[in-house]
């Protein structure tokens, strides 16, 4: 439960002008609407959809569910009944009834410090009319799976927001998984178009996205699947950019795309590659936008038709596809995104992930544009062209709230306050963490050197299945304590179970558990119910299981302690280990292998990988750099192994089960290994021990 007032003691709080005008401004503010949001969730969510377009009104209660596998099937409900558009929502309704046209919807900052481009709420909202008719000219219709797998560019944005006014459901791919990665989502939800781009810089890197995406979509063919439409944005070359977002349709020109590429140079000289191109499947942006109509009458969609689909990795190895549907997502993005960061009208937010994971879907795409917020949209990294790059672009378009990961924090330290304090940073209000706990000594460099000590942190906890924040601070009204991720948001209500399912009350640490749904919690792992019941229902009959371990302290603050099933958090990005472990045993010299993570001082975790190796195969660099090479190819280089040790043997039980525990130890160089009774050899420990990988952190 809340307590009835805040601690005063061992808290930080923001500078106090956080509070004038504040949506939630006190403690007592936040417990009051906490306690309306459970007792009467009707009137709580009631109101805060007064705020949105409704072509018909729900009937009946505001959200109905089954949280209890021993009484039938899971699911979930939010206003049903209702009938609306939730492209309509964030678009026509910011430039027709909140006059918001000339708003600024994104600072677009591209990956070269000087690419950039402005867009307004009407410049976005003619885009995704005609990119939403060019996908009906296409064929996507409503229901329809389309797979996008795109740099960080506006037009990501106006793709997804595209198929949710025509009612098709979007699955984004992020831009670094890899062909095989992109092959198996695309199959799994069987996607009858593909989205794409030419290639995209990472810092230095040239990223050939197009190779990667035909890779794909012949792995596709390969398995019997077969895509048939690919449609290529052109983002290498600058004047592609401008015209197709801006230029009015009838003067627009039509770059042949297949012609230009060949030819064009990219801004600050950079050669653009050859793109392989296949007139019949593969189709031009640009030239398909301008034969189209700027007017797309949206579709309307019931409150639990879906939205999107979005793969998280799964502990079976298999990624989920999980499935959040119109109304209830919007509504709840909307609402955390509101009030977790305090949201003014002018406000300039940055969100620093990616749009191909969930903090995208919700904190860059969903939630601020429901709001009529301006973002920047940031295409690069923290680190390019130096360090400084980040504080640059706060200063540059005045950023008043701010959201990153403690990966970055971390890796951003290191360099000191010099980088961060060559720019202004007054316009600062609040700042955001998310994807992994945050150390407090992250924390603390955060808040002062960041933040001047004035801005309040918002640590978010939640996670790709959950939509929104579901455990987090309010900025002027909750006392933060570092690491924590302090209080339960509006309508959402935690436990903490121990191991038999009892709850613990008061001072406590077991596995995090949420009692009842919000609005935006996912509805199913999209083709697999039966798995999203076993996966999230089954453990503790009556309870959504988070998978992650979680400390209530005396003053009712929640600490997420990590993961406690067989995942990993590299860098802010969940990986199972059994995604890696197959794609070890893939390559024809490993017999089996065990992934474990290992504390790093900036990722959180990195990958180490024990590896037994067929008879007769020869453990050396050249092995090593093959197997790394595997795991990149099979899911991306988030996934590539930090380290990797040839284990003649691995650490396992009589009845044969691999103790990762003892590997975990192992890996971290931690002699005191607890009980180990249940070992069946256990001089297999004391020789991987001597053999263990010690690297210079
Ligand atoms: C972890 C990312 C501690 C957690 C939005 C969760 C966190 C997983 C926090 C979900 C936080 C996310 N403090 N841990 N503030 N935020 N996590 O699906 O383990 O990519 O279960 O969603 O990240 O990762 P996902």
């Amino acid at each position: 439960m809340i307590p009835d007032k805040a601690p005063e003691e061992d808290v930080f709080h923001g500078a106090e002008e956080m509070r004038r005008g504040a949506h939630v401004p006190t403690f007592d503010k936040y417990k009051e609407m906490y306690m309306q949001s459970i007792e009467d969730p009707d009137k709580f969510w009631g109101d805060m959809a007064k705020d949105f377009f409704w072509k018909s009104k729900h009937t009946g209660r505001f959200l109905d569910y089954n949280f209890d596998v021993t009484k039938g099937e899971i699911f979930i409900k939010c206003m049903e009944g209702a009938s609306t558009n939730v492209c309509y929502n964030v678009l026509d309704r910011n430039v027709h009834d909140r006059k918001l046209g000339d708003k600024v919807a994104f600072y677009w900052e591209g990956n070269e410090p000087g690419d950039e481009l402005t867009v307004t709420y009407r410049e976005l909202l003619n885009c995704v009319c005609r990119f939403a008719n060019v996908l009906k000219s296409q064929g996507v219709a409503k229901g329809d799976r389309v797979a996008i797998y795109m740099p960080m560019v506006v037009e990501l944005v106006v793709a997804m927001l595209a198929c949710a006014r025509i009612g098709a459901v979007h699955s984004v791919v992020f831009a670094g998984f890899s062909a095989e990665s992109l092959c198996e989502r695309i199959v799994d939800s069987q996607c009858s178009l593909l989205i794409t781009a030419d290639g995209f810089y990472r810092g230095d890197k040239l990223i050939n996205l197009k190779l990667i995406a035909d890779e794909a979509l012949q792995k596709c063919t390969d398995k019997g699947f077969s895509v048939g439409r690919c449609i290529v944005l052109k983002h290498l070359s600058k004047e592609a950019q401008e015209t197709s977002l801006s230029s009015p349709p009838a003067k627009r020109p039509c770059p042949d795309l297949q012609k230009e590429m060949e030819t064009v140079r990219v801004r600050k000289t950079r050669l653009v590659p050859q793109v392989p191109w296949n007139p019949e499947v593969d189709k031009c942006w640009h030239t398909l936008m301008c034969n189209v109509s700027d007017e797309c009458e949206p579709e309307w969609c019931v409150s639990e038709d879906p939205l999107f689909i979005l793969y998280t990795s799964g502990s079976t190895g298999k990624p989920k596809g999980v499935l959040h549907t119109a109304s209830g997502y919007m509504l709840y993005t909307a609402t955390t995104f509101k009030l977790v960061f305090d949201h003014r009208a002018d406000d300039v937010y940055w969100c620093t992930a990616d749009i191909g994971w969930i903090t995208g879907h919700s904190y860059i795409t969903y939630g601020p544009l429901a709001n009529g917020a301006t973002s920047v949209l940031f295409e690069g990294l923290p680190t390019y062209p130096d360090v400084s790059r980040m504080w640059e672009i706060v200063d540059k378009y005045h950023v008043s709230k701010f959201y990153t990961a403690p990966t970055a924090i971390r890796l951003l330290m290191k360099y000191g306050s010099e980088p961060v304090h060559k720019y202004k940073r007054d316009s600062l209000k609040v700042l955001g963490t998310v994807g992994e706990p945050i150390n407090p000594e992250a924390w603390q460099w955060y808040f002062t050197v960041v933040g001047d000590g004035r801005c309040p942190i918002v640590d978010t906890f939640w996670q790709t299945e959950t939509g929104g924040h579901v455990i987090t601070p309010l900025p002027a009204a909750t006392p933060m304590k570092p690491g924590s991720a302090t209080f339960p948001f509006f309508g959402v209500v935690p436990a903490i179970l121990n191991e038999s399912g009892e709850e613990l009350e008061g001072t406590s640490e077991g596995y995090l558990v949420f009692k009842q749904p919000w609005p935006g919690v996912m509805r199913t792992v999209y083709g697999n119910h039966g798995r999203f019941e076993s996966t999230y229902f089954k453990k503790f009959p009556g309870y959504y299981v988070t998978g992650d371990g979680c400390r209530r302290d005396k003053d009712g603050y929640y600490w997420i302690t990590g993961r406690i099933d067989d995942m990993l958090n590299v860098s802010g990005h969940l990986l199972s280990t059994a995604e890696v472990e197959s794609a070890l045993v893939g390559h024809e010299a490993v017999a089996e292998a065990a992934v474990v993570g290992r504390p790093h001082p900036v990722k959180g975790e990195s990958l180490y990988c024990f590896v037994t190796l067929r008879d007769g195969t020869i453990f050396n660099h050249t092995l090593e750099a093959q197997l790394k090479k595997q795991v990149r190819e099979k899911i991306g280089a988030i996934a590539t192994p930090d380290f990797i040790q040839e284990a003649p043997a691995l650490p396992k039980t009589r009845s044969g089960k691999i103790m990762r525990r003892v590997l975990r130890k192992i890996a971290s160089g931690e002699r005191d290994l607890g009980d180990v009774s249940t070992l069946a050899d256990s001089s297999v420990v004391e020789q991987l021990f001597r053999s263990r990988c010690c690297p210079a952190m």
